[in-house]
């Protein structure tokens, strides 16, 4: 099935010249003609001096490299860019497309029989897997994988939920400036992804979850050895993909792999962005998502990991209770268990090699569940007509149902300028609501959706407060949280005609986000908002222009229009 250095000639008008000259410059680099007939195994190379999280990139493609070679292929590292979540402006999601289609051309210009995606930062593995999905050649995902936990004063730390923790302490003056020194040395210990339950972490169980990464290779910490082992058997698995040419992403990436992503979504306590990302990876794979069955599973799946932020443990004690086989195991009354993976292996088979660990409490069973309901609910109402979702586990249960008074920011700097202000007029029991915050409005959607407590609630020792927003948030963060509200308010969504005052109601159990005000008053104030619009100046040129022009809503995965499986166009 192999083309090796024969795919994908560049056009010179003779097919038999195109080759001789690749094989001029390839020899360049002293490749002899035996391994220039090998099947190709490209690698993504997504080290950065910026991305920490990417940190042990160069030791996984040594390690892909062994594995490939000893398979009888070629490897072929080659650059695509990367995204860090805390080095890019205005934020990653921003540009989570770019580096899609960075991916998906390159694996397409280049002559590859199959790719391993080594990615691993938050919006890093989705981007990859939607390139595959559109270029549909084998590829296989090898995760940066987890940090090792901190310590401070006798604590076990993680970023980035002690980071938040911490960080309302010392806003609420209960830690001093000098212990936030020392405490920003030690809440990343180690290079890789955050290791709590985070979107980074959450992305690559369910891509394990989906077959698209071999068994364990989510949880393995970055720094450990089995990391290098895992990165060391995905080559020899890219290898032998390339020689047969399957299996290709569309083969995996099917309803059943969707459905048990969502399954381990619900049981893992898993972030929010995960739901945007299953949206983009189905729309590039033509299958059908829709936020209906996102909300069916979470009523039927329940929290079985103990991690945090809905948890207490972190990712290192997940990998060792048994990781993600493990938790399918628990899982097996609600999966399609005949999904297939990149080994070639039905969900089935990793779940009878899963470890039994005796003793622990990461890994709960259905009888003994960290949660009753699933990690995420989807509601509905007037204030998102199409959708917004909550992480219920990550939430305070005395706020789950709660009516109160609306406290407005119009943009997060109008927030940023005003949230700590001693004279703004809010109290505990009111509702904060942060609007064109979307993926239009911002623009890239940031994770600013997790308002901060306004300082003198905070220093009166208020922790949580209802928030709700077109924004996404951190997969880190805790709190009774309403996030990608859809229609968004540069869009003319409810949201954008909510006035300070004005009551709103949330009541999760329901399912439901209600603008309580009068019918009437909302379409006069709708027809309002669309004689004069509240928004940003349009972008002019470059990517921004086309972001903005082709960006889809939350509910549709936030992927550029064009780039869908149909090239198909957005809900109006
Ligand atoms: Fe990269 Fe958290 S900042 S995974």
């Amino acid at each position: 099935m192999s083309d090796g250095l024969r795919k994908g000639l560049p056009s010179y008008g003779d097919e038999a010249f195109s080759l001789f000259i690749r094989k001029v410059f390839i020899k360049a680099m002293g490749y002899s003609d035996d391994a220039l007939d090998r099947p190709i195994v490209g690698i993504t190379n997504t080290s950065s001096d910026y991305s920490p999280c990417h940190g042990n990139v160069p030791q996984l493609i040594e390690s892909v490299k062994r594995g490939v070679l000893l398979a009888g292929g070629l490897p072929m590292v080659f650059p695509t860019i990367s995204i860090h979540e805390i080095f890019t402006h205005p934020t990653s999601m921003y540009l989570r497309n770019l580096m899609a289609m960075d991916t998906e051309e390159m694996m397409r210009a280049q002559p590859m029989d199959a790719a391993v995606l080594i990615g691993g930062c938050d919006k890093t593995l989705p981007a990859q897997v939607m390139a595959a999905a559109s270029a549909n050649l084998p590829a296989i995902v090898l995760p940066t994988g987890p940090m090792i936990v901190g310590h401070h004063r006798g604590e076990v730390l993680g970023a980035c939920t002690d980071c938040r923790r911490l960080w309302s302490d010392f806003r609420a003056d209960k830690i001093t400036a000098a212990e936030m020194e020392q405490i920003s040395g030690r809440l990343a210990p180690s290079v890789g992804t955050c290791m709590v339950m985070g979107s980074a972490s959450t992305m690559a169980c369910l891509l394990e979850a989906m077959g698209l990464a071999l068994p364990m290779s989510a949880t393995a910490p970055a720094v450990h050895a089995d990391r290098m082992r895992i990165a060391e058997a995905s080559g020899r698995c890219a290898a032998k993909m390339a020689k047969s040419g399957a299996p290709k992403p569309g083969e995996l990436l099917t309803p059943d792999a969707v459905h048990n992503a969502l399954v381990a979504l619900q049981a893992l306590g898993g972030s929010t962005n995960a739901v945007i990302h299953l949206a983009a990876i189905a729309g590039r794979a033509g299958v059908e998502f829709d936020l209906v069955a996102v909300d069916r599973v979470g009523r039927e799946v329940p929290v079985l990991v103990n991690l945090k932020p809905s948890g207490a443990h972190y990712m290192e004690h997940f990998h060792h209770a048994g990781g993600m086989p493990a938790l399918l195991r628990e899982l097996q009354p609600f999966l399609r268990l005949e999904a297939r993976n990149v080994a070639g292996d039905t969900i089935r088979d990793a779940i009878a090699r899963a470890e039994e660990v005796p003793n622990q409490d990461v890994i709960r069973n259905l009888d003994t569940p960290l949660k009753q309901e699933g990690a995420i609910a989807v509601l509905r109402g007037n204030l998102a007509p199409r959708g917004a979702v909550i992480k219920q586990s990550a939430a305070s249960p005395q706020l789950k149902q709660h009516t109160g008074c609306a406290v407005v920011f119009d943009s997060i700097e109008d927030m940023s300028s005003r949230i700590d202000a001693p004279d703004l007029d809010v109290r505990a029991d009111d509702v904060l609501v942060l609007r064109n915050a979307g993926p239009i409005g911002a623009p890239g959607m940031p994770e600013a959706g997790s308002l901060p407590i306004p300082q003198k609630l905070a220093r009166a020792g208020v922790k949580d407060m209802v928030r709700i927003s077109d924004a996404r948030m951190s997969g880190t963060a805790f709190g009774t949280v309403v996030l990608h509200i859809a229609p968004e308010a540069a869009m003319g969504g409810p949201l954008a005609i909510v006035e300070t005052g004005d009551r709103i109601r949330l009541d999760v159990e329901a399912r439901a986000l209600e603008l309580l005000v009068d019918q009437m008053e909302i379409k006069r104030r709708l027809e309002a908002w669309r004689q004069r619009p509240l928004r940003r100046d349009p972008a002019t040129r470059g990517y921004a222009k086309l972001f903005e022009q082709c960006v889809l809503q939350a509910d549709e995965g936030c992927d550029f229009d064009f780039l869908l499986r149909d090239g198909g166009r957005a809900k109006s």
